[in-house]
């Protein structure tokens, strides 16, 4: 951990930086109270800002998460386009609600504001992979291949 902060400056300006990186590090792609408080240290920021920060974005989770992360756009644009009935696909698939993984750990299910695709609606992000013009098929066909693909590692 010590390493990667190394490479920022101590200002608070890298913060959002500096916890993407120290995200990345976890294998369970989440910020632990460890990681909070070493990036308050490093940028001089009070813990309790640092963990406003990281709760205020979508992206950063304080709890562990699975190996994939699903993110499914609730912006409005979206959710005309049908946004809802891909996330209960997801939900009956996995198992799990929005929040959840699952008891395998690999995927975690999470709804996300504006992915900046509104012009390919409904959009679904899984890992650093955008997906648009989704339905429900497509959805499962997605899931299917990367549970093929998961099976394999
Ligand atoms: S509203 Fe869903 S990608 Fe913009």
């Amino acid at each position: 951990m010590r390493t990667l902060l190394e490479k920022y400056p101590r200002s608070a300006e890298y913060l959002l930086d500096i916890l993407h990186d120290l995200q990345d590090a976890e294998p369970r792609r989440y910020l632990t109270p460890e990681a909070l408080r070493s990036a308050a240290e490093h940028v001089g920021a009070p813990l309790s800002d640092v963990v406003g920060t990281a709760t205020f974005y979508s992206m950063f989770s304080l709890k562990p998460r699975g190996r994939r992360i699903i993110r499914v756009c609730e912006s409005p644009p979206c959710l005309l386009m049908g946004a809802e009935t891909l996330l209960d696909v997801l939900r009956r698939y996995l198992g799990v609600e929005v929040g959840e993984t699952t008891a395998d750990g690999v995927f975690t299910l999470e709804s996300t504001s504006c992915l900046g695709v509104c012009g390919v609606a409904p959009a679904m992000m899984i890992d650093e992979e955008l997906y648009g013009n989704l339905t429900a098929e497509r959805v499962a066909a997605i899931l299917d291949r990367l549970g093929r693909d998961d099976a394999t590692r």
